[in-house]
C-alpha cells in the first residue's frame, strides 16, 4: 500500500482564489449556440429561446464568466450582424469552420443569455480581418450610456442600459497560420495596443458610475508546443504591457497514445506551462522596470481529442453542424480534476480561466438537438470544484511516492492542494495517479483550530473508459467516499485507484 502525506498551513497563502478561475466559453462553432445555448421551438426554450434544461446545467456546474463569440470564429466576426431585427440578419460564411453563420444569435442575446444564467460575459474582439476602428464601436455600442450613434442604435434595438462588459480578449490565437488574418508578435502587440485604447482603458472613458473599467487579455501562444512560443509573448507584451491586464493561455490536453499513466500526469505540464508564461511576464516587468504585473488568463484548457479531424467529415458550410463533440470518459474527467487543482495551486497569478467550451462542441454539457441535455464526466469535477474551492489556495507540501511516465521520471502519484475557506473551513482537492493501488494519504492540518470532516466525493471508475450519453446520463459520478478518520488536526483518508476527490473540513 503506497502512502502519501499533505501538510497545509493556514497562514502560508498562495493567494485568494478568483471566482473567474471557474470561467467556460462559448464559440459560434457546431451546436454549441444552435442547439446548445439557443434553440427557439425546443420543449424547454424560455421566451427568449435559451434551453432551460441547458440553464440549469450552467447554473449547477457553478460557472462564474462566458468567453464568446470565439475561438477561431472571432478572427472573420462582424459584430454588427448579431444585432438588430433579425430578419435582417445576413447569413455568412464562417471561415474558420468552414460552417454558415446565420447570426439569429448575436451580442445582445448572449448579454441577455448570460444575465438569465448569472454569469459575467468576456468579449473577444477581431483582431484578425478587423482592427481598431471595429473594436471601438463594439466598445461604443455595448458599453456607452447613450447619445452616441451607436449606443442610440442599442437602445433603439431595446437595450437601455449599456451592457457594462468588463472582459476585452483582444483578439484569438493570432500566433496560429491557420487563425484569419494571422499576425506576426509585433504587429499584434500593437494592434493589441492600439484597440485597448480605441475600447478603453481607463475610467476616464466612461465615467463615473456609467459602466464598470475594463480589463484586457492580449493572446499570448496558442499552446506550449508553437515554436514561436516565449519569444511571442515577450514580444507582444513589449508593444502592449502598459495597456493589457492578463495574458492568455491555450492547452488541449489527450490520450492518443493510449497511455492513462501518462495522461493522468499532464496536469504537471500545465503547472510548468503557468510557470514559464510568469517568468517571461515578469522578465519583460523587470527590463521596463515597471510596477505594473501582468496576471493570467488561462481562456481555453480542456480534454480534446476524441472528435478530432472529425469535423473534416462535415459537408462545408454546413449550418451548426455536429462537429468537435467529444464523448469524455472517466479518465478524461480525472484529467480535468487534476488540471483544476493546477489552476487553482498558481491562483496568485491565474486570474481567469475558461474550461473550453460550455456545450456540445467539447463540452460538460450534452444536448440533442430536439431533445434533453445531460452532464458529461467532466462536468463532475469542475462543478464540485466550483462549488467548493472557494476562498485562498494554501502552499501545500506534498510527500508522495512518484512513477516514471511520459512525463517525466519521478511524478508524485498524489497531486493535492489544500484551501482555506473563507468560513474557516478547509477544502482539500486530491488526485490519485496510481491506476491500480489505493493511496493512504494523511493530511496533516494541525495549524488549524480544531476540525472536523464533512464531506467526502469521489471519482472513482474501475473501467476508466466509461461515459455518460443520453440513455445512461449518470453512469459516471461522483460518490460518497467513506468515513475520514482523524484527531481534529491529522487525518487519513484511503484514495481509491485512479481517482479525484473533494474533502472538506469545517471548523470546531
Ligand atoms: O475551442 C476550439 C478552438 O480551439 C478555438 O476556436 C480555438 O481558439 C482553439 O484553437
Amino acid at each position: 500500500m503506497s502512502k502519501a502525506r499533505l501538510i497545509a498551513d493556514r497562514d502560508f497563502a498562495v493567494g485568494p482564489i478568483d471566482r473567474r478561475i471557474f470561467g467556460s466559453f462559448a464559440e459560434h462553432l457546431g451546436r454549441c449556440i444552435y442547439g446548445g445555448l439557443y434553440e427557439p421551438g425546443h420543449p424547454q426554450a424560455d421566451a427568449q429561446g435559451f434551453r432551460r434544461d441547458v440553464l440549469a446545467l450552467v447554473r449547477e456546474l457553478g460557472v462564474s464568466v462566458v468567453r464568446y463569440p470565439g475561438g477561431n470564429f472571432v478572427s472573420s466576426y462582424r459584430w454588427e450582424d448579431g444585432v438588430g431585427p433579425r430578419g435582417q440578419r445576413p447569413v455568412r460564411r464562417d471561415p474558420a469552420w468552414t460552417s454558415v453563420e446565420s447570426n439569429q444569435f448575436g451580442t445582445d442575446e448572449f448579454i441577455a443569455w448570460c444575465r438569465t444564467a448569472g454569469v459575467e460575459p468576456m468579449l473577444a474582439v477581431n483582431l484578425g480581418s478587423r482592427g481598431v476602428e471595429a473594436a471601438g464601436d463594439y466598445a461604443e455600442y455595448c458599453n456607452h450610456p447613450g447619445g452616441t450613434r451607436l449606443s442610440d442604435l442599442r437602445r433603439a434595438i431595446g437595450h437601455a442600459d449599456p451592457h457594462g462588459v468588463r472582459l476585452w480578449c483582444l483578439g484569438n490565437e493570432m500566433d496560429g497560420p491557420w487563425q484569419y488574418g494571422h499576425k506576426t508578435a509585433t504587429e499584434y502587440g500593437r494592434l493589441a495596443r492600439e484597440c485597448a485604447k480605441a475600447i478603453g482603458t481607463t475610467d476616464r472613458h466612461y465615467g463615473a458610475g456609467e459602466a464598470p473599467p475594463v480589463e484586457f487579455i492580449a493572446c499570448g501562444s496558442s499552446h506550449r508546443g508553437m515554436p514561436t512560443y516565449g519569444a511571442w509573448e515577450r514580444e507582444v507584451l513589449e508593444e502592449c504591457y502598459d495597456h493589457i491586464h492578463h495574458l492568455s493561455l491555450h492547452q488541449y490536453y489527450n490520450d492518443r497514445a493510449g497511455d492513462p499513466a501518462t495522461f493522468l500526469a499532464r496536469s504537471q505540464e500545465m503547472d510548468a506551462y503557468i510557470s514559464e508564461v510568469v517568468a517571461v511576464c515578469d522578465a519583460v516587468k523587470a527590463r521596463r522596470r515597471s510596477r505594473r504585473t501582468i496576471t493570467l488568463s488561462f481562456d481555453e484548457w480542456n480534454v480534446w481529442y476524441h472528435s478530432h479531424g472529425a469535423e473534416r467529415l462535415v459537408p462545408p458550410w454546413s449550418a451548426a453542424p455536429p462537429i468537435l463533440e467529444d464523448v469524455y470518459t472517466a479518465a478524461d474527467a480525472l484529467v480535468v480534476g487534476g488540471l483544476l487543482i493546477s489552476l487553482l495551486s498558481h491562483a496568485d497569478r491565474v486570474r481567469i480561466a475558461c474550461l473550453a467550451q460550455l456545450v456540445n462542441v467539447i463540452g460538460p454539457i450534452m444536448t440533442r438537438t430536439g431533445g434533453p441535455a445531460w452532464r458529461q464526466t467532466i462536468f463532475h469535477p469542475f462543478a464540485l470544484a466550483a462549488r467548493h474551492a472557494t476562498g485562498t489556495a494554501l502552499r501545500t507540501l506534498v510527500e508522495s511516492p512518484t512513477y516514471a511516465c511520459g512525463v517525466g521520471p519521478a511524478v508524485p502519484l498524489l497531486q493535492a492542494l489544500a484551501i482555506r475557506r473563507d468560513d474557516g473551513g478547509v477544502t482539500v482537492l486530491a488526485l490519485n495517479r496510481d491506476l491500480a493501488e489505493p493511496l493512504d494519504l494523511e493530511l496533516d492540518l494541525r495549524s488549524f483550530p480544531a476540525l472536523r470532516p464533512t464531506g467526502w466525493q469521489v471519482l472513482h471508475e474501475a473501467d476508466l473508459q466509461a461515459v455518460n450519453d443520453e440513455r445512461h446520463p449518470d453512469r459516471v459520478a461522483p460518490r460518497g467516499g467513506g468515513a475520514v478518520d482523524g484527531d481534529g488536526r491529522v487525518f487519513r483518508a484511503r484514495l481509491p485507484p485512479a481517482s479525484w476527490s473533494v474533502l472538506t473540513f469545517a471548523a470546531g
